[in-house]
């Protein structure tokens, strides 16, 4: 008997890099199995005309093209909105489609600063109804997947460090084009914290790992860039963040390293983190993605590393063999799949790692904004929580 499933009408906001990503993953939605529920991309906007025409090529479901993300908004067959466009334009969209009673999922950071971040949370607590969650795909990817379940089943004892980090390599090439991304106009004076700090976070904040404090070094390292006419100009963002973090919960505290780097020589989007503790240590990194390492420790026994080819087990079940590998892809359409999931189901959704929240988002900026004080002075700085 065919399964009745339910259909999230989606507008896209925002047609570059992750827009496609998305469509190309609602595309391939039959790779899930047993879903009752489904993306169907009904609408897209671009102020950039010809960033919709692979759409129009390609998704044959879009009925409603346009420059102006109002109407997208105005567009009553539409549900829900995939907002991915520049940091500056966070606040401005993200709050306009809360308000039109759109459930959205967003782009990280979620605001340009904590300014921007505090008013989509105000709209986000003034129309309960909508549902809002943030990007963050990596927590499921397996292995990560893995460690984070580990982590809430405590089997680490006590955590002696953890150290994530997501890193990239490309700006090393002095040569690369200046793009909104190197601008703190259009990305925001966090740089590459606010770039990729909440894939580092998402695990830890998921799991209650807030920091307390923060020591930052941050570095600027290629000051100027090409732009479209071949003319040097300024590359004003920080290139890489190294904060080393205090932590503290219930009952242990630990220092947590955590760093997001837009120049780490050799590395091309690598995700990791590991997690040592006196019963208990895991290791997973994008830059290998099959493999999932951990330490089982018993007082007085050996240290041994294990290593497993955890291969293509991830939240929701798929067509691909459990003997296959995973990618960066895959874990794009596992999280759409958990954000239709909890959108449908709410808290019966199907596994229990949901989406990044608002607030994971509002802890981030907390975080980042710290950091920038503490670059500042040379000082750790206190981390002002949401609620203490
Ligand atoms: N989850 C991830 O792994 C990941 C990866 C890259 C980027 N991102 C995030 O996604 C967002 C977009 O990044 P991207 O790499 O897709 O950028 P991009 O530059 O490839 O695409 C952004 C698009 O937004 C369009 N745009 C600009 N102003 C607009 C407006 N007012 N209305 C409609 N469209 C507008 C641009 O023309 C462009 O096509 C950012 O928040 C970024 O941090 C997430």
């Amino acid at each position: 008997m065919a399964v009745t499933k339910k259909e999230i009408r989606f507008g896209i906001i925002g047609c570059g890099l992750m827009g496609r990503e998305f469509a190309s993953a609602a595309a391939r939605w039959c790779h899930l199995l047993d879903l009752d529920f489904e993306p169907r991309i009904v609408a897209v906007c671009d102020v950039n005309a010809a960033a919709m025409t692979w759409f129009e090529r390609n998704v044959p479901t879009v009925g409603l093209t346009t420059t102006d993300y109002r109407k997208i908004l105005a567009h009553a067959d539409v549900d829900a909105v995939y907002c991915a466009v520049p940091h500056n334009l966070h606040a401005q969209i993200y709050v306009d489609t809360i308000r039109a009673g759109k459930h959205l999922f967003g782009e990280k950071p979620f605001g340009i600063d904590l300014e921007a971040n505090q008013a989509i949370l105000d709209a986000i607590h003034q129309h309960p109804r909508v549902f809002v969650r943030c990007s963050s795909q990596f927590p499921f990817f397996p292995g990560a997947y893995r460690i984070a379940q580990w982590i809430r089943e405590g089997r680490f004892g006590r955590i002696i460090e953890v150290e994530a980090g997501f890193w990239h390599s490309s700006d090393l090439n002095p040569l690369k084009p200046i793009n909104w991304k190197r601008r703190v106009a259009t990305n925001g004076a966090y740089g590459c914290m606010g770039d990729l700090g909440l894939h580092v976070l998402h695990i830890p904040l998921r799991v209650g790992w807030r920091p307390k404090s923060v020591r930052a070094l941050l570095s600027k390292i290629v000051t100027e860039r090409p732009n479209q006419s071949g003319n040097m100009v300024p590359c004003e963002t920080w290139d890489n963040a190294i904060l080393a973090c205090d932590v503290e919960t219930g009952d242990q505290a630990f220092p947590m390293l955590l760093s997001t780097k837009r120049i780490a020589p050799g590395h091309a989007n690598t995700w990791f983190i590991r997690v040592l503790g006196t019963e208990f240590s895991a290791e997973f990194t994008t830059k290998n993605p099959k493999r999932l390492a951990s330490l089982p420790y018993t007082a007085g026994g050996e240290q041994a590393w294990h290593a497993v080819d955890v291969s293509y087990r991830s939240a929701y079940p798929a067509i691909t063999g459990g003997i296959f590998g995973f990618g960066f892809s895959d874990a794009i359409l596992q999280m759409w799949a958990a954000f239709c999931d909890e959108l449908v189901n709410g808290p019966q959704m199907r596994q229990s790692f949901y989406c990044a929240t608002p607030l994971e988002t509002a802890e981030s900026h907390r975080l980042f904004t710290a950091a920038l004080e503490s670059q500042r002075t040379g000082q750790t700085v206190r981390v002002a929580h949401l609620v203490d």
